[in-house]
């Protein structure tokens, strides 16, 4: 099963993704830790991303859609996977349209943009596994310990783009780049919406049912 989750920086997209990927038996692509792992790592196209993605732009088509595409093709998505982050906007889609891969349904989370900001400034990744984890206690999950991955115990940090400043400009690129991709998967029918500002076990409930539905 090929899934696209959708919605605004801080929906949840990859928090979800990560508490349904093992229950599936599929895996989570999230373009922006591709990203990430390419400045990390200090490649050229990570130098090239850099820039854009510390000022809340999109990254380049071009660069992003090669890279997908290389990450598709590996042995583990034969069993299917979550686009998290990807397409992000229409030549993207595009592009996946004119592959070989079948996109089963695409779950669209909708977040007021006030909570986005408040999510986001709050989002802590561990620097080994990118599992993610929020400090504020009305956000979800928080890490048992102050600072460390429940899951391996790396350390957690806060990622560059990550404050209020970047995140409004990242909220106005999805609406002028993204958003357009709700019209453009309602009309191949199979789009399906989930309410994203509810607790996060409700969410990701409506998600599994809007998956199978
Ligand atoms: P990316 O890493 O994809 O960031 P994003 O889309 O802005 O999405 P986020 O990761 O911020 O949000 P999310 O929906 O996954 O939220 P999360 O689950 O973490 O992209 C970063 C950059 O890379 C982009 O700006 C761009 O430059 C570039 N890029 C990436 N893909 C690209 C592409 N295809 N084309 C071009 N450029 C690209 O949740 C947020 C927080 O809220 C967490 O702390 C979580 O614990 C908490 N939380 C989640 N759900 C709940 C809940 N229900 N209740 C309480 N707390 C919750």
């Amino acid at each position: 099963m090929n899934l696209i989750f959708l919605g605004p920086p801080g929906a949840g997209k990859g928090t979800v993704a990560q508490r349904i990927t093992d229950d599936l038996n599929i895996v989570q692509i999230s373009t922006g830790d591709l990203l990430r792992g390419a400045v990390k790592e200090g490649t050229e196209l990570g130098m090239k991303a850099k820039k854009y993605m510390d000022n809340g732009q999109l990254v380049p088509d071009e660069l992003v859609i090669g890279l997908l595409k290389d990450r598709i093709a590996k042995e583990d998505c034969q069993n299917g996977f979550i686009l998290d982050g990807f397409p992000r906007t229409i030549p993207q889609a595009e592009a996946l349209d004119t592959s070989d891969v079948k996109i089963d349904k695409v779950i669209n989370f909708n977040v007021p943009d006030e909570l986005v900001i408040h999510r986001i400034t709050g989002r802590r990744i561990c620097r080994e596994c990118n599992a993610v984890y929020n400090i504020y206690p009305d956000c979800d999950p928080n890490p048992t310990e102050e600072g460390k991955c429940d899951k391996c115990g790396g350390e957690l940090l806060q990622r560059e783009d990550d404050n209020e400043e970047v995140v409004k400009k990242r909220l106005v690129q999805y609406k002028e780049q993204t958003e357009p991709l709700i019209g453009f998967y309602k009309e191949k029918g199979i789009l399906a919406d989930v309410k994203a500002d509810n607790p996060l076990d409700e969410i990701v409930e409506d998600t599994k049912k809007a998956i199978s539905g």
